[in-house]
């Protein structure tokens, strides 16, 4: 579906690091607001789900509203630098919170235990109308898509430092990595909350999927780095070695570090020094040399 994108909608290098560190990104106000109007009477009429892994152009043809809303290219921009061209369909759903309705969900990552650190799948959430304080919004802390959990196991946490609250303009598209740990908030308003969730897999190796123009831009560094309020050093380093080796799955760079973390791990010389001998060899110089 996306094979056709121009390289000026493609996410930058530094919205990439952004997505990298944080875990999201956010296109604040990017559908239309006639867009936005009709997709609440789509939403409302509900959006039929489809098989595991379906193909975008099956679950979602040309002239529906979904299609259309993906294929916006500010969209279709940000969805093809995360998955790449022809992403296939995890799932999707409609989630609704009537008017003083719902109650705060536990804090979890969707799915189980996720041990992928070469892929991940990006989760899309559209909010067709403007999200208050006072309606809850999605609650999500920033960074912790790289710490491994098993879906509700965080679930006792109520909060975290570091954690937002999405509030946004109507037609605000949020493209999550499908390990942040997020949860719904009640809505305390008077207005129902929107909002439409897909989860995308992609099916080409996630290299090099975005305008790589900036690569060398001194802010990828500087948001690689982020440090948010639940992981403050020293903890904080095993962030950056997540976000190092996620780097270089990203940008095929193997020498790419932080700090020199990575490197370390990995020093590990196969250079035997002068004078050494392998006593695995049984050679003559290792028995003289250790006078049997
Ligand atoms: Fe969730």
């Amino acid at each position: 579906m996306t094979a056709t994108v121009d390289r000026e909608h493609l996410l930058t290098s530094v919205e990439m690091a952004h997505f990298v560190s944080h875990g999201a990104i956010a296109l604040e106000g990017v559908v239309p607001e006639e867009m936005n109007e009709r997709a609440i009477d789509v939403l409302d009429a509900g959006i039929p789900g489809h098989p595991y892994s379906t193909p975008l152009d099956t679950a979602f043809p040309r002239g529906t509203f979904v299609r259309e809303l993906l294929d916006l290219p500010v969209v279709a921009g940000a969805v093809q630098s995360l998955v790449g061209p022809d992403p296939v369909i995890d799932h999707h759903a409609v989630h609704v919170r009537p008017p003083r309705g719902g109650e705060a969900q536990n804090m979890h990552a969707d799915a189980i235990f996720d041990t992928r650190t070469d892929a991940f799948d990006a989760q899309l959430m559209y909010y067709p109308r403007e999200v208050t304080l006072e309606q809850g919004g999605t609650l999500s802390v920033p960074g912790t898509h790289l710490r491994r959990t098993n879906e509700s196991g965080i679930g006792r946490y109520q909060n975290l430092a570091g954690q937002t609250r999405l509030t946004c303009p109507a037609g605000t598209i949020v493209l999550l990595h499908h390990g942040i740990w997020h949860g719904g908030r009640r809505n305390d308003s008077d207005v129902a909350r929107y909002m439409f969730k897909i989860r995308f897999n992609p099916t080409v190796r996630q290299l090099r999927l975005w305008n790589t123009d900036d690569i060398d831009d001194p802010g990828v560094l500087r948001e690689l780095t982020t440090s948010f309020g639940w992981s403050r050093a020293p903890e904080a380093r095993l962030e950056l070695v997540n976000r190092a080796k996620l780097w270089r799955t990203l940008t095929g760079d193997q020498l790419f570090d932080i700090d020199n973390y990575l490197t370390r791990e990995q020093l590990r010389p196969q250079l035997v020094a002068p004078g050494a001998t392998d006593v695995r060899l049984g050679s003559n110089a290792t028995a003289a040399g250790w006078g049997l």
